[in-house]
């Protein structure tokens, strides 16, 4: 009985103990618009804080330590850089440390560094420019008051046509647009309609032309290389007829006229060179038969047929 209570009156005094050694965690921590706020743990007035945040899900992802906080005050200004992280933070007192307490990812509205996300499709002599929101953070905190602004110039030799705004608050719309043209466009949220958050990236596009205007184009063409042609031809055949005997004239030195001494020798039949039917080699030395060709060549043109027999 008296051991009972022995043992009943030390856990009482490690729970007295631990109780004094305790620190209870910050409580209600949440997100606020751009700020991250908690309250001080109960029956505390002097406690330092420490904030941590990290970006991936995943429960081996690193924690990182918020710089310059670590102090008494118990908020904290979210920037862009946070954008879809979580934060934590516990009370801190000499040693002793409390729990830690988590927020919620932040969200686009917390952020203020969100673009509206754009997706561009091209059809002839339009655009489809499709807009998504990172997350609905935005919508469902300022619904109406959130829109967005989308700015859209023209592209022509390395120089930007004046760019186009139009506000709206659908998430699909449609440009007409100039074919054959190369667009860029951007977007950004408005609230109130003041420009919110980022711009987002550009995205650019050449607007596809017709298959009429293809066509026709092609039609054109072949219609002016026809002309084109005709009319050379035409200034061609004018000015063979206003100078016919030049050319003529000129046409003439170019016919092909084989003189008579070769037809003379084509038509001698067995259309042997003369060196082989010089006389045998072993009577008479090459040098001769060689000088025999050049008397006969020299000499045909002038005796003509005789001299074939010759031979
Ligand atoms: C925060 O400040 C307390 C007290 O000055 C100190 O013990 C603790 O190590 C600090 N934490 C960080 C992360 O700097
Ligand atoms: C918004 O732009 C800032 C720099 O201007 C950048 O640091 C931040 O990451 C951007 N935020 C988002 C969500 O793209
Ligand atoms: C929309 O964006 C364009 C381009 O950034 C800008 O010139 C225009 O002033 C914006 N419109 C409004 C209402 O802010
Ligand atoms: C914008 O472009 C940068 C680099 O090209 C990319 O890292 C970023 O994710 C893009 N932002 C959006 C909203 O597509």
């Amino acid at each position: 009985m008296i051991r009972h209570v022995c043992v009943g009156a030390v856990l009482m005094l490690l729970i007295n103990i631990e109780g004094t050694f305790c620190l209870y965690p910050p409580q209600d921590v949440k997100l606020v618009g751009s700020y991250l706020q908690w309250k001080k743990p109960p029956d505390e007035d002097s406690v330092l804080y420490l904030l941590q945040y990290k970006h991936g899900s995943k429960s081996d992802d690193e924690w990182y330590n918020v710089m310059s906080h670590n102090e008494t005050e118990s908020r904290f200004k979210i920037t862009p850089e946070f954008y879809g992280a979580v934060f934590r933070v516990r009370a801190e007192k000499g040693n002793i440390m409390s729990e830690w307490q988590y927020s919620k990812k932040v969200q686009c509205v917390n952020a203020n560094a969100c673009a509206p996300v754009m997706k561009l499709s091209v059809k002839p002599e339009k655009a489809y420019v499709t807009l998504e929101n990172m997350d609905e953070s935005l919508e469902k905190e300022h619904g109406e008051n959130i829109q967005f602004n989308v700015s859209f110039w023209k592209v022509d030799n390395g120089g930007y046509s004046k760019v186009e705004f139009i506000i709206t608050n659908s998430r699909k719309h449609k440009l007409e647009l100039e074919s054959g043209q190369t667009y860029c466009f951007q977007v950004q949220y408005l609230f109130y309609e003041k420009p919110y958050g980022n711009v987002s990236n550009q995205s650019c596009a050449i607007i596809p032309e017709t298959l009429e205007m293809i066509k026709s184009r092609d039609l054109l063409f072949i219609i002016l290389t026809t002309l084109l042609f005709t009319a050379m031809c035409g200034v061609c055949i004018f000015l063979l007829f206003r100078h016919h005997k030049k050319v003529k004239q000129l046409l003439q030195p170019l016919r092909l006229e084989i003189p008579d001494h070769y037809l003379e020798f084509l038509r001698s039949g067995d259309g042997e060179f003369p060196l082989q039917a010089c006389p045998s080699p072993s009577s008479q030395s090459l040098q001769s038969c060689d000088m025999i060709i050049v008397i006969e060549n020299s000499s045909v043109k002038q005796k003509g047929q005789e001299e074939e027999h010759v031979f």
